[in-house]
C-alpha cells in the first residue's frame, strides 16, 4: 500500500516510524514531515492546509491512503475536499469529516454533543457578545476558580481559568470582544472539575470503534507542573490510576455513547478520537475532545501497539474495525520532551543537535528539526521527544533520562520529573 501521512512533528514521525515497519506498506510520504521522518518514508514539501497541492502529489504517485496528524487540516475540511473530488472519492483520508473535526474545532459543538448523548462532562453554558450581562449574571452564580473557553481553536491558549471573579469578568469581556479573534466571538463558561487528568485514545470508524492505550501527558514548562502551558513536555503509558474498573467506565459512559452519537447524527468518522478526561474521585468526565492523535502521547501510546498498523488503518477505511483485536504490549513507555531554550515563549532556531544516533535504548522522535547541509538542526519549540520500554514506570523513566543524556543542543531543555505524580 501506497500511505501520505500530512504533517510534521513527533506524532508524524511516531506514526511513520510504525506504518514502516509493516510488510504491507509499499511506500511511505509524509508531507512535509521532518528530519526524523525522512528516516523512514519519504518527505515532501507540501504543507497539510494546501489541498490543491495534495491532490496533485496524491494523484501522480498513486496514494491509496492519506493519513491526518494535526487538527488544522481537519478542521479546515480535508476530508470533505477528498470526498467532493472525483478522482480522489476513492481514497480513503483516515480523519473525520468538516462536522466530525467540529468536536475539536468548537467547543460549543462538543457539549451539545455530550448533552445530547449524555455524555459525563462539566456543565457549562456558551455565551455570545450581545449576551453579555447574561453571562455575568451565569459567573455570578457559579464557585470559582472560573473555566472560560474560546470556542474555537486558539493555538492551545483559549482556556482560561481564574480564582477571582472580577477577573473571570473582565477576561470574558476581553475574550467576547475579540482577544482570540473569530475563535471568541462565542465562550464556554465551565464548572471547574477537580481531579487527575488524563487521555484516552479511539480509533473508529464512525460505527465500530478499538481502544488504543491511554497515556498521561504534562502540559506546563516547569517541574511539579508549574509555569506556562506547552503542547506537551512528556507522556507516561499506561496510566496507573486507570484501571481496569476505570477505563470500562470510560468506555461505557464516553466512548460508547461517542460512537452512538457520531452514527445518529450521521457524522462521517474514520479516524482517531482523543478525550481528554478528569478523574474525579474514581468517575471519568470528558473536558475536550481532540479528533487526532495526541503529541506527545503518540510517542507513548503508539511503541505499544503490537498490531501491523496498515491493517488497522485499512479496517478503519473499510468499516471493519470489529474484526480488530488490539494487542498491547504490557510495558510501560515514557517519554520525555527535548525543547528550545526559551519555549514556550520566544526561542532560537538553527541549533545543530549532536547525538541522536547515539541511542540504543530509546527511540528519538524527531519534533521540530530539520535537515540542512548534512546536519540536524531544531526548528521547532518542542525539538525531539524520546521514548524508552520498561518493565516498570520508574524503569522506564531511567532509561529515557540516561538516553537523552547522549543528545545535545543549544539552551536545550527538559522537564526532569516526568511521571512525578504516578
Ligand atoms: P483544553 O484546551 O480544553 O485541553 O483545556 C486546557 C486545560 O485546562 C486542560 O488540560 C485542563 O487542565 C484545564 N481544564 C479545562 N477544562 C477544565 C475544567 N472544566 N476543570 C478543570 N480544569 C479544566
Ligand atoms: N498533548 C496534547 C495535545 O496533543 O493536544
Amino acid at each position: 500500500m501506497r500511505i501520505l501521512i500530512i504533517g510534521s512533528g513527533g506524532r508524524e514521525h511516531a506514526l511513520a516510524w510504525k506504518i514502516a515497519q509493516s510488510p504491507r506498506l509499499e511506500k511511505l510520504f509524509v508531507a512535509p514531515g521532518n528530519a526524523g521522518t525522512s528516516q523512514v518514508a519519504v518527505n515532501v514539501a507540501i504543507d497539510g492546509e494546501d489541498f490543491e497541492g495534495i491532490r496533485t502529489f496524491v494523484l501522480e504517485e498513486k496514494i491509496q491512503l492519506v493519513l491526518v496528524g494535526p487538527e488544522a487540516p481537519l478542521v479546515a475540511g480535508i476530508s470533505d475536499f477528498f470526498a467532493a473530488d472525483p478522482e480522489l472519492r476513492t481514497i480513503p483520508v483516515i480523519g473525520p469529516s468538516t462536522r466530525g473535526a467540529m468536536l475539536e474545532g468548537s467547543k460549543d459543538f462538543a457539549k451539545e454533543f455530550m448533552k445530547e448523548f449524555d455524555i459525563p462532562t462539566a456543565a457549562s453554558a456558551t455565551f455570545i457578545g450581545y449576551n453579555i450581562e447574561e453571562a455575568y449574571d451565569y459567573l455570578a452564580r457559579m464557585k470559582p476558580p472560573y473555566v472560560l473557553k474560546a470556542d474555537g481553536l486558539a493555538a492551545g491558549k483559549g482556556v482560561v481559568i481564574l480564582e477571582d471573579v472580577e477577573a473571570a469578568r473582565a477576561e470574558l469581556t476581553r475574550m467576547l470582544d475579540g482577544k482570540f479573534g473569530k475563535a471568541s466571538e462565542k465562550v464556554v463558561i465551565e464548572e471547574y472539575l477537580n481531579g487527575i487528568e488524563l487521555s484516552v485514545f479511539v480509533l473508529t470508524d464512525g460505527k465500530n470503534y478499538v481502544m488504543l492505550p491511554e497515556a498521561k501527558d504534562y502540559k506546563r514548562i516547569g517541574e511539579g507542573d508549574t509555569g506556562l502551558n506547552t503542547g506537551g513536555m512528556g507522556a507516561v503509558s499506561p496510566v496507573p490510576f486507570a484501571d481496569k474498573a476505570f477505563l470500562k467506565k470510560v468506555e461505557d459512559r464516553i466512548v460508547r455513547p461517542t460512537i452512538r452519537g457520531l452514527a445518529t447524527e450521521k457524522i462521517d468518522y474514520r479516524g482517531f478520537i482523543f478525550v481528554g478526561l478528569m478523574n474525579v474521585n474514581g468517575e471519568p468526565y470528558v473536558i475536550e475532545y481532540n479528533v487526532r492523535m495526541g503529541d506527545p502521547e503518540s510517542e507513548a501510546v503508539i511503541p505499544r501497539i503490537k498490531n501491523d498498523f496498515v491493517d488497522l488503518l485499512q479496517a478503519t477505511a473499510e468499516g471493519r474495525l470489529s474484526d480488530i483485536e488490539m494487542d498491547i504490549d504490557p510495558r510501560t513507555v515514557t517519554t520525555v520532551m527535548l525543547v528550545s531554550g526559551g519555549y514556550p515563549e520566544a526561542y532560537e532556531k538553527g541549533k545543530v543537535i549532536h547525538g541522536t544516533d547515539r541511542l540504543d535504548r530509546a527511540l528519538a522522535f524527531h519534533a521540530g528539526t530539520r535537515e540542512t547541509n548534512g546536519q540536524i538542526q531544531t526548528s521547532g519549540g518542542r525539538v525531539l521527544a524520546v521514548s524508552a520500554y520498561g518493565r516498570t514506570r520508574e524503569e522506564a523513566l531511567s532509561a529515557s533520562y540516561a538516553e537523552l543524556a547522549k543528545i545535545r543542543f543549544d539552551g536545550m531543555y527538559f522537564r526532569k520529573d516526568i511521571g512525578f505524580d504516578l
